[in-house]
């Protein structure tokens, strides 16, 4: 995980590579360090904590310097403290690096270069990979690029690294496996960075770095090779990302400012991608390979975490209206399992971030099998988005928030349109039906600004929960994926245990938990299970449970029968999910924020997990 930065131009680095640091903190935040170059002489700064404490560490010393690099990490080798914070610097002081990722044969590098008489300072990898460049750049008496090409052919694992070699301090060197890495262009300076947040408004120019690709870059350009010295064509993208989609805004959270724009992201979503009479849907990314998604005899959809949560509720709509077999698949437990994968089969990958290392790996293993690959990605020009055959991105911006929210309801709205464009197209929806769901689409970012009229309301319910240790949810049928998504972000940002359930499974076990202490959430909107709900809210009355209902408007008998209710406008059963998380998002939010908890930056995780 953990974010990466780099700049090399006629600036004073400092304040760039520190606000960028600042943009890439969701992605990890336990540690942070810089190395600044100033005529050939190198400061570096780094400490346990976040890019406030590193800025308090730096305050009053030298931040003189055109040339730097930045990190903040995430740890995955040795505690998050002061020595194992990046950067890293070689033992002979040669080489500084910062890195994002895991180098898988770290230990018996390690042994080669303790024999070589190499002693190390920190428990990480990293330190490992930098001092074996020094330990090539000295013994074979070759260039610095020379030195991390070759250093690199011989790790395993990922890594997106930025090195600055002292001998050679004119330049930056970069490369990545697995982690991202952008490079923006300006006028006679660049901006490195693990995506493109941090460069956003100093360019719009920028070089993705594909894997086993090694960037030099000076005020005087880029040269672009492999890891075998092979020159490699230097391609710029456009970015399109505006500045203020990185603040908060009048927001205390970024978190509530994402589940408050959720009006506006929906209709992002699907702006452009449903014609003025409401009798089409066009998703231009997958456009030419729709004959073949209608064709598929399967659909496998690969995800981690909430975009699991997503892709679950992805199979109710493919199987409701396409009639196709679809099978969702936690990405880590896919590309280990070696899963029955023929070719006309599709896979979709559902990423936020896009660069989910296991949602990549699988990706890459089903590719290699035949079948068509589809991204639902949000991050444009993210590692997923490249490696699939086509997609579709979600445009709800950039989300901050640890915890994801926006992300959530833009991937569900891109699955049903998938599924409502290829049940159409399959012959199951009758152009009436075809026309109400696109209808109800349309209508769906006024139904949330009627919810968000609802704050206060959830927030009081919140703060009745705050002190809870446990607690369950249940829904039924699209809903169902709803409750697992409510119980995820409870205890992602509150540290709340939290089950979802099937809401009928919980006869099965989980209603042994249940006392006059268990919070229990149930989805419990108008649809075709909602009698079964109904009886089980019972059930859990029966057993003293604290009962707080999602239903729908004007509903009467949930309302006598929970504790409390919260109402949500009508709409249809498949769209019913994109309503009814956000009460469940908001709740989560308050209770965490009630109990002291940093919302934006929950403990122990990272937004992006690039590792496995
Ligand atoms: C959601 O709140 C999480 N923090 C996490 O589960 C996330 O959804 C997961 O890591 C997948 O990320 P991705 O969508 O970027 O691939
Ligand atoms: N593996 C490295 C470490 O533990 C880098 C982790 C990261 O990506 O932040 O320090």
């Amino acid at each position: 995980m953990c974010g990466i930065v780099g700049y090399i131009g006629t600036r004073t680095a400092y304040p760039i590579l520190i606000k960028g640091l600042q943009r890439l903190e969701y992605r990890g935040y336990d540690s942070a360090g810089i190395a600044l170059m100033d005529n050939g002489n190198a400061s570096l700064y780094k400490c346990k904590g976040k890019v406030r404490d590193l800025e308090n560490l730096v305050s009053g010393q030298n931040i003189a310097g055109t040339i730097g690099i930045g990190h903040t990490r995430w740890a995955t080798h040795g505690l998050p403290n002061d020595v194992n914070a990046h950067p890293h610097k070689s033992m002979n002081g040669k080489f500084i690096l910062v890195h994002n990722g895991i180098i898988e044969n770290y230990a018996s590098i390690k042994k080669m270069l303790t024999k070589n008489g190499y002693k190390f300072q920190s428990e990480t990898d990293t330190e490992v990979l930098v001092n074996l460049i020094e330990n090539i750049y000295l013994e074979e008496k070759v260039s610095a690029e020379t030195a991390v090409q070759t250093a690199l052919r011989m790790v395993v694992g990922a890594y997106g690294i930025v090195v600055i070699c002292l001998d050679e301090p004119d330049k930056l060197i970069a490369s990545r496996k697995s982690s991202p890495l952008v490079i923006g262009c300006g006028e006679g300076e660049y901006f490195l960075a693990s995506d493109a947040t941090p460069i956003t408004e100093y360019t719009d120019r920028v070089l993705y770095l594909n894997d086993e690709e090694i960037a030099v870059v000076s005020t005087n350009g880029i040269s672009l090779k492999n890891l075998n010295n092979e020159a490699k064509e230097l391609v710029i993208s456009r970015l399109n990302l505006s500045i203020e989609s990185f603040d908060k805004g009048n927001f205390p959270h970024y978190m509530l400012k994402e589940i408050h724009e959720q009006s506006t992201t929906i209709a992002d979503s699907f702006r452009g991608r449903i014609n003025n009479d409401m009798t089409q849907i066009m998703l231009g990314g997958i456009n030419e390979v729709i004959p073949r998604i209608a064709k598929a005899k399967r659909i496998v959809i690969v995800a981690c975490g909430t975009s699991y949560h997503a892709g679950l509720v992805g199979e109710y709509l493919f199987e409701t209206f396409a009639r196709q077999q679809v099978e969702v698949e936690y990405a880590s437990e896919f590309r280990y399992r070696d899963p029955i994968i023929e070719e006309d089969d599709v896979v979709i990958a559902i990423s936020q971030s896009g660069e989910t290392a296991d949602t990549l790996a699988a990706i890459r293993m089903a590719k290699e099998k035949g079948a068509l690959i589809l991204g639902i990605c949000n991050v444009v020009g993210s590692s997923i988005a490249r490696e699939t055959h086509a997609g579709v991105y979600t445009h709800a911006g950039p989300e901050i928030g640890v915890a994801s929210t926006k992300a959530f309801t833009a991937q569900v709205i891109i699955l049903t349109m998938m599924a409502y464009l290829i049940g159409k197209r399959r012959g199951f929806i009758s152009d009436e039906t075809y026309h109400s769901l696109i209808e109800q689409v349309l209508e769906i970012p006024d139904k949330i600004k009627e919810i968000l009229k609802d704050e206060d309301h959830i927030k009081e319910i919140s703060q009745k929960y705050v002190e809870a240790t446990n607690a369950i949810y249940l829904g039924r049928g699209f809903l169902y994926p709803v409750a697992l998504e409510g119980a995820l972000k409870l205890k992602e940002i509150s540290y709340i245990h939290a089950e979802g359930y099937p809401a009928a499974e919980m006869k099965h076990g989980p209603i042994a938990l249940i006392d006059d202490k268990m919070p229990v959430f149930v989805l419990g909107t108008k649809d075709k299970y909602y009698e079964k709900i109904v009886s089980n809210i019972q059930e859990v009355k029966a057993r003293k449970g604290k009962v707080i209902a999602v239903v729908t408007q004007g509903d009467t008998t949930i309302k006598h029968l929970a504790d409390d209710v919260i109402e949500i406008p009508e709409i249809d059963e498949s769209l019913s999910p994109i309503l009814s998380v956000i009460p469940l998002q908001l709740i989560s939010y308050y209770i965490a924020v009630m109990r002291g908890c940093n919302v934006d930056q929950p403990r122990n995780l990272a937004k992006s997990v690039t590792v496995e």
